[in-house]
């Protein structure tokens, strides 16, 4: 009986980590390189941040090391006087999970 009782009491936790693993999956779009580039160049980022993101005014974002979750709520809502708010009607979920692997990479 002992082990039964471990058995049932390992499936909600399995559930759990299943779900909450499928949640971190769909939250966090998958990004498209290729894509990225032309939604940088769009959305003007390239204008303070330099073509690649790492020769403009700005900081340089170029293989930047936060995570995405910081990444967009950067580009979302910036505390800064300088860089402008990027809501989502001006660029969604998608296009700054592209830009963010677009700056990724080497
Ligand atoms: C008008 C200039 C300007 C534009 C346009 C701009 N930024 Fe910025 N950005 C800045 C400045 C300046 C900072 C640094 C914050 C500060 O100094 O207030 C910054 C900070 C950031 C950071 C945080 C960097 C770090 O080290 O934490 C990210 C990420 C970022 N920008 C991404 C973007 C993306 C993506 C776009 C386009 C969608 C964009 N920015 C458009 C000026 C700009």
């Amino acid at each position: 009986m002992k082990n039964r009782h471990g058995v049932t009491y390992l499936k909600p936790v399995l559930f759990l980590a299943i779900v909450s693993l499928l949640i971190v999956a769909c939250t966090t779009p998958k990004g498209n390189p290729a894509e990225g580039q032309r939604w940088f160049m769009m959305n003007n980022c390239f204008a303070c941040h330099g073509l690649n993101g790492d020769n403009g005014k700005g900081p340089v974002i170029r293989g930047i090391g936060i995570s995405f979750r910081s990444f967009i709520s950067t580009v979302r809502n910036a505390n800064s006087p300088i860089m402008p708010k990027f809501p989502e009607s001006k660029i969604t979920d998608q296009e700054v999970a592209d830009i963010y692997a677009w700056l990724q990479e080497k």
